[in-house]
This record gives structure tokens, sequence and C-alpha cells, in this order.
């Protein structure tokens, strides 16, 4: 016997690339901000003067590639557990790739999925890594090997937030 299983995405995987001075956003449930203290120092009053939702945290990440990784992964979800985040919770990567990356995956398999989007703050992480849906984490055997492929509900790039980190650089 055999039983076909036809499967409708019960996920949209459609999303708009916001590319604007940050706009208010306003959300009916809990959001969870991800973000490390490099990029909070700089930029977290703004992003936080720009959203309302039912309950804001801020979940903050050791700075570096050498923390995209399973150990960081547990501390986030960790985190929204504590904070008692539902299935219906947002996630918000507020970084560069390195956030994107991890705060990605982590919504991904978080309860077993949850909305998440992009706020992406280097050149890199605006042009690159916050579009396409590539998530994950390092492991001691190489990069990004530990991840899945998880669409944003929605990317907002504000160059501002890129804007000076991108002069110091060039
Ligand atoms: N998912 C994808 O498709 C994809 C594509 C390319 C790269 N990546 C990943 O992206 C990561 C690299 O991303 P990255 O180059 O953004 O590095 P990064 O996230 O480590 O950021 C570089 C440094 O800049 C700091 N920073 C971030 N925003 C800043 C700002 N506005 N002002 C000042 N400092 C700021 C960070 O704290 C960090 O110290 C790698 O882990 C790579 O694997 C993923």
């Amino acid at each position: 016997m055999t039983i076909p299983i036809e499967l409708k995405s019960n996920r949209s995987v459609e999303y708009n690339i916001y590319i604007d001075k940050l706009p208010k956003l306003k959300f009916n449930r809990k959001v969870a901000i991800i973000t490390n203290p490099t990029i909070s120092k700089l930029h977290l009053n703004t992003l936080l003067k720009n959203i309302v939702a039912d309950m804001v945290y801020v979940v903050t990440i050791p700075d570096g590639e050498e923390y995209k990784n399973l150990d960081t992964v547990e501390t986030i979800l960790d985190e929204l557990f504590k904070n008692k985040l539902d299935r219906k919770s947002l996630v918000v990567a507020f970084g560069g790739g390195v956030v994107g990356d991890i705060s990605g995956f982590c919504a991904s398999i978080y309860q077993r999925g949850v909305d998440f989007i992009q706020i992406p703050t280097t050149l890199l992480a605006q042009v690159d890594s916050s579009v396409g849906g590539k998530t994950g984490v390092n492991n001691r055997f190489g990069k990004n090997l530990i991840g899945s492929f998880y669409q944003p509900k929605a990317v907002y790039i504000d160059i501002d937030f890129s804007r000076d980190f991108t002069k110091e650089r060039v």
C-alpha cells in the first residue's frame, strides 16, 4: 500500500526587503531582539524607540565569530524560554552576519519555528547574509555546518546603522 502525503507549505516564504530609514514597527506579540554588546551600545536605543510590541526582551550574546556555536544557541533558547516567548512571538536579529545567522537558526528551532525579521547592521549583512534564509552556526568541523534554510518575515535595511562602521573600514 502506498499513502501519498501531499503537503502544502503552511508557512509563507515570501517577504519584503525594505531599504529605507527604519520605520516604526508595531507587533501585537512578544518580541526578542538578539544582538551583541557592540551593536547594542551604538544602536539599540534607536531600535527600541522604533519598536512597539506586547513585550520587548533583549538577548545579548558575546561579540565574535567564535561565539557562533551551539553553546550560544543554547543560551539564546534558554532566554527565550525564561521569558516565556510563545509560538506567536517574534525574533529580531539585530547585528551583522553572526547575529543574523545564529538568530535565524534559533528562530527556526524554537518551539519548532517562530517568525523572525532581520535588521542588519554591517555592509555584508545588508547585502548578503540577511537575505536568502541561510541560517546556522559553526562547530569544530567547520563553518556553518549546522543550520537550516529559514526565511525571515522581513528585512529592514537602514544604512544609518552601518554608515560609521563602513566608513571606519574603508
Ligand atoms: N547567511 C548567509 O547567507 C551568509 C552570507 C555571508 C556571510 N555569512 C556569515 O556572516 C558572518 C560575517 O558577518 P559580518 O561580516 O557582518 O561579521 P560580524 O557579524 O562578526 O560583524 C563584524 C563586527 O562588526 C560589529 N558590528 C556590527 N554592526 C556594527 C555597526 N553598525 N557598527 C560597528 N560595529 C558593528 C560586530 O559586533 C562585529 O564585531 C559570518 O559568520 C558568515 O558565515 C552568512
